[in-house]
């Protein structure tokens, strides 16, 4: 009788899917049927809210998404401010002949990082050393529904690079160098982000950048950046057993829309590559949502503008970035507009390609429930920031902290010592934490955001008989029991973080010189987006630990120290010995590397 039932159950299920579908897919065809060439191309254009010319503009080209990019935020720089923000572009696009909502969307890569006072997370170097998809999913879901709180609905995010060198500015974009790790937290940070897909809490994630960002050459970089957007030569066999499977399982999981990758693939231009898009991704793979280009990455395919767009569509990208800007060059849409007309007049973007990409970007619009209920509704505003979100990044933060060095077993500190000294700028600098896409498109030192700081955070850990002193440059130490010592990378993003040599700063060789003058215990931490050559300092440290871009709950670094909580990060990037090692295979039986893949120490 049971299983009878469960059957009923079960088929009655299947057909209202399906049935649902095909009511989606009628409403679809007949809204396609009505929309004319420039209403199409409309749809699938994308600008950044800065360069909107104006809100007819809007109307008049039927637009169909908006982004924010790194810093593109409204003038009032809150909750309710985006979320007016929202609400106007969504109200003035539905003033289009057909009504259609727009989309919006913005790289909330380690939490709704535009705005103030939004949780900020671990990136993602520090999630992957977790080894944890739970709290990867927890930190997603939680992210989302910030961003929801503001009224955006699409996440550009997770990246699922798998990062080859750490000469790289967006190697803590990456989860790790594993590919089985990668797709392993992807699927969990696209569950989080989609959730109940079209749901209360959902936005819609982006897999990125496809493909084989992270593998590229050391000196092909483009765009002025040494490896950043360079070329990777891939094998057959690596593209299919090492660079597509994240891709694969995030499509197999849902994920609804897929950023293409500035970087060349064997020396194409991945935005020019139908092999990679309309063979790879939307036959092989089955993907069925629509793909995005990235910031002007038609703008870098070789040749004129108007070749760029016929390349890039009928190589399988549905929707383009232009950004619009003439800040950082770039063409204005008007421009992009009036050539994709043209180039669809010409007969050389067919009409069938434009069904096709509009069809997958309204698909997407109507399961993400945009339809319905286009406008911003202000059911997370509560958990914005919120206490419940912070101790999240806090569990993430210390899930994430990988103990490298620990001598004599000095860590796990006493709260009761008599006296600590703290050093080095970053122990005291929220902005440092975060690292990139924190604020601004390429973060910032400073006071930038709410939380709470390493020494915010080991002051209020201790008892209150201990002295803890701070200097930044790490003078005035001689008398403390025991040195904490703070370095690492200053904030950057991209390809401005190339880095050849990924040395310790002068500043951060001065304070370990100061503080090592004091003759006390050194622990050292270390916040940075990869691992920096520390093969020769890491002897004068006592203990070292690894806290990556911890985001703005650095309290979460006191729990390790103080032993609240056991370190069990583990790298989930080898570190290299030294500079000439790079770029390793961590596969590789003759890499020698200072700490292997999955190393971590406990207490
Ligand atoms: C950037 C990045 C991409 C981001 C996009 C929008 O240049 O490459 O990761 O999603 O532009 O900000």
């Amino acid at each position: 009788m049971k299983r009878t039932i469960k059957k009923i159950i079960f088929i009655s299920l299947l057909s209202s899917i399906i049935f649902c579908e095909s009511k989606i897919d009628k409403k679809i065809n007949t809204l396609l049927k009505q929309m004319t060439v420039e209403e199409k191309i409309g749809q699938m254009t994308q600008i950044d809210r800065r360069f909107l010319r104006s809100d007819e503009d809007l109307i008049k080209f039927g637009i169909g998404s908006i982004l924010s990019g790194g810093g593109s935020v409204p003038e009032d720089n809150t909750v309710e401010g985006w979320a007016d923000m929202y609400n106007h572009f969504q109200k003035t696009a539905l003033k289009s002949r057909l009504k259609i909502p727009i989309i919006y969307g913005v790289d909330a890569v380690h939490g709704h990082n535009n705005v103030p006072n939004a949780t900020i997370f671990p990136h993602n170097i520090g999630l992957g050393c977790t080894f944890d998809e739970k709290i990867v999913y927890k930190v997603s879901e939680a992210t989302a529904k910030e961003v929801v709180a503001t009224g955006i609905d699409w996440n550009f995010a997770p990246c699922l690079a798998i990062p080859q060198d750490p000469r790289w500015g967006r190697y803590y974009e990456g989860f790790s160098e594993d590919t089985e790790l990668v797709s392993k937290l992807g699927i969990a940070a696209i569950k989080g982000y989609q959730n109940k897909i079209g749901g209360k809490k959902s936005v819609a994630a982006c897999a990125k950048h496809f493909l084989g960002d992270g593998a590229t050459i050391w000196g092909t970089g483009d765009n002025n950046y040494k490896i950043d957007r360079g070329n990777a030569i891939i094998s057959d066999e690596d593209l299919r057993n090492k660079y597509l499977i994240p891709y694969q399982d995030a499509v197999d999981n849902g994920v609804l829309t897929i950023m293409a990758s500035f970087n060349s693939y064997n020396g194409l231009k991945c935005h020019a590559s139908g092999y990679l898009f309309n063979d790879l991704l939307k036959e092989e793979l089955a993907f069925e949502g629509f793909v995005i280009s990235d910031w002007r990455g038609i703008d870098e395919i070789p040749g004129d503008y108007k070749s760029d767009i016929v390349t890039s569509i009928n190589s399988g990208i549905d929707m383009i970035m232009v950004p619009g800007d003439t800040i950082w060059g770039g063409e204005p849409y008007h421009k992009f507009l009036k050539l994709f007309k043209e180039s669809v007049k010409e007969g050389l973007i067919k009409e069938e390609r434009l069904d096709d990409a509009v069809y997958r970007i309204l698909k997407v619009k109507h399961q993400m429930g945009l339809f319905d209920k286009p406008f911003a509704s202000k059911k997370y505003v509560k958990d914005f920031g919120s206490k419940k979100h912070r101790k999240i990044a806090r569990e993430a933060v210390r899930k994430s902290m990988v103990l490298l060095k620990n001598d004599n077993n000095i860590l796990p500190l006493s709260k009761n010592l008599d006296k600590i000294h703290v050093a080095g700028i970053g122990a005291n600098d929220i902005g440092m934490q975060c690292g990139g896409w924190t604020i601004e498109w390429q973060g910032k030192m400073g006071d930038i955001t709410s939380g709470t700081t390493i020494l915010d955070g080991i002051k209020s850990t201790v008892s209150k008989n201990t002295e803890v002193t701070f200097s930044e440059t790490g003078t005035n130490a001689s008398n403390a029991d025991i040195g904490i010592v703070v370095i690492g990378e200053k904030p950057y993003a991209e390809g401005m973080g190339d880095d050849g040599e990924l040395k310790l700063s002068k500043e951060d060789t001065a304070v370990l010189n100061n503080m090592k003058s004091a003759n006390i215990p050194l622990v050292v931490i270390m916040l940075s987006g990869r691992p920096l050559m520390i093969t020769e300092e890491l002897k004068d440290w006592d203990a070292f630990i690894s806290a990556w871009l911890p985001g703005t709950e650095g309290a979460g670094v006191s729990d390790v120290i103080f032993g609240d909580y056991s370190p069990t990060g583990k790298l989930s990037f080898s570190w290299p010995r030294d500079i000439s090692q790079i770029p390793a295979n961590y596969k590789d039986k003759n890499y020698d590397p200072l700490f292997e893949f999955s190393y971590g120490l406990k207490y």
